[in-house]
């Protein structure tokens, strides 16, 4: 899961997402990063945290790191939070294969559109509570998709 800072969205969809496959009992790695090291080592932000809690998920104890070209030797897919976090993601792309790795998030529950988590870090409590809606439909099918293939 990768977006900018690493403290709102993507710690977020990296909760939710691991809340969900523990649930079905899933073999599967999850992470988070950020394109920029603004936040690097740091939990996510406290908006973030507190409406996750409210909604069951504890990201408190996550760390923030940069995305690096590692990552796409380390996993399968690459869910990046909007269109500007797609084109840095994929301007590290080595190949083809990693290119084809990188998925807007929000395609998994409107497909091709290409629509966007909204950064909801100079905004207030309620851009937080649309973002948690957003994430946790596009987590669901992820999850869904992932007890049938694995992948
Ligand atoms: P995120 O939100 O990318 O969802 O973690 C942001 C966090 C920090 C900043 C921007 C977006 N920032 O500019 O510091």
């Amino acid at each position: 899961m990768v977006c900018l800072g690493n403290i709102c969205r993507s710690p977020l969809a990296e909760g939710i997402l691991r809340s969900k496959a523990e649930k079905q009992n899933l073999p599967v790695e999850i992470d988070s990063a950020g394109t920029s090291n603004y936040h690097t080592g740091q939990h996510p932000d406290n908006r973030t945290i507190q409406n996750a809690l409210q909604h069951d998920v504890d990201v408190s104890k996550l760390k923030a790191r940069q995305f690096s070209v590692h990552d796409f030797d380390a996993f399968d897919h690459i869910f990046v939070m909007d269109s500007s976090n797609y084109n840095d993601v994929v301007a590290l792309a080595r190949n083809e294969k990693d290119k084809q790795k990188v998925e807007m998030i929000l395609n998994r529950v409107y497909p091709d559109s290409n629509m966007s988590v909204p950064d909801p870090y100079f905004g207030g409590e309620q851009g937080f509570e649309n973002v948690f809606i957003l994430l946790d439909k596009a987590c669901e099918v992820i999850a869904g998709s992932m007890g049938n293939t694995i992948n």
